[in-house]
């Protein structure tokens, strides 16, 4: 069966000296260790291990190769949006990383795709950059799930995500400077805790915005990690919008009418957990993702898909490959 893999992440092996270039504090730099790993440094500071399957695409295809993945799509991580810099510095790291994920992809044969990064706090030069980067190849856009603190029903937003429809350019949106960053500080629960929650914050924004409600259906909207808490908490989002007239927001329906205008990845972590995924947005709204190469990613890639049972042959298929061809235009 083939398998491809929509959320995984790359990082250049070097760049320029952003902090020589523009001044300031805590721009990204790797420090590399010379054994194949290296540290992804915010100005002095320690930000994540990583190593060089995120650098070197003939690392990559062999773990692909070792775990039976056919294709992968790779984006940045957003630690090198730059969404809160000047929007030329971002549009000038939006270009940077866009233009590396290219020459990494080009040395994929052919297995390696790429999803653009655009500076989203300036909406003409984010759908600017998601066309040009659409024109030298990458299959969609991945985008932060809030632009300093305006979220996914914020009016600019929206205007972006309009014309990715236009376009048709395929968004990916993954969490990012999550909320309640003053108590989860600790033992790393700004991912386990935090991010759930802010990509569940995300998706009900965009809902209860009525970001459905405008959007052309022509929109192709993916969130990432299963949508955080977004689905096992869908009873009491759709109990809230019946029940209290403010919980309503602007959207025309209750929350569970919209799960056929986006998708979630299957990046869970747990056999009950994807089946209710899938139960509850159709085999046909959830697409494989792992979050490769990372430590909170799946290690090995494909084994939940491949050992969640009461999934079938034809869903597993549609999980693995059919969705995302489909959803980024892959054939
Ligand atoms: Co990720």
């Amino acid at each position: 069966m083939q398998v491809l893999d929509i959320h995984s992440h790359f990082f250049p092996k070097q760049w320029e000296d952003l902090q020589a270039r523009f001044g300031g504090d805590d721009w990204p730099w790797l420090k590399h260790n010379g054994d194949g790993t290296a540290m992804v440094m915010k100005g002095n500071s320690p930000f994540r291990p990583i190593y060089q399957a995120c650098w070197d695409p003939d690392t990559r295809l062999a773990e692909m190769d070792r775990d039976g993945l056919c294709g992968q799509i790779l984006s940045a991580t957003p630690v090198l949006f730059g969404y809160d810099r000047p929007a030329a510095q971002a549009e000038y790291l939006a270009k940077l990383f866009n233009d590396a994920a290219m020459e990494i992809c080009a040395q994929g044969k052919g297995r390696l795709f790429a999803m653009a990064q655009v500076p989203l706090q300036d909406i003409d030069a984010a759908c600017a950059e998601a066309s040009r980067a659409k024109a030298i190849g990458h299959v969609g856009v991945q985008i932060g799930s809030h632009v300093n603190g305006r979220g996914m029903d914020d009016t600019a937003t929206l205007t972006f995500l309009q014309h990715c429809a236009d376009e048709e350019i395929p968004v990916f949106v993954h969490p990012w400077d999550m909320i309640g960053a003053d108590r989860t500080a600790n033992y790393m629960m700004g991912w386990t805790v935090g991010m759930p929650a802010e990509t569940q914050l995300s998706i009900v924004s965009l809902i209860l915005g009525g970001g459905f409600d405008r959007l052309s259906p022509k929109l192709k909207i993916a969130f990432a990690h299963g949508g955080g808490s977004f689905v096992f908490l869908l009873g009491r989002l759709d109990n809230a919008w019946h029940h209290r007239d403010i919980a309503r927001g602007r959207s025309e329906h209750p929350p569970s009418h919209y799960l056929d205008r986006f998708y979630l990845d299957s990046a869970v972590f747990d056999d009950g957990a994807l089946r209710l995924l899938v139960d509850k947005m159709g085999d046909q709204r959830v697409m494989f993702g792992t979050d490769y190469p990372f430590p909170l990613g799946e290690q090995t890639m494909g084994a939940l898909i491949r050992n969640t049972e009461g999934l079938g042959e034809q869903s597993k298929r549609r999980l693995f490959v059919d969705n995302a061809r489909e959803f980024f235009n892959l054939r």
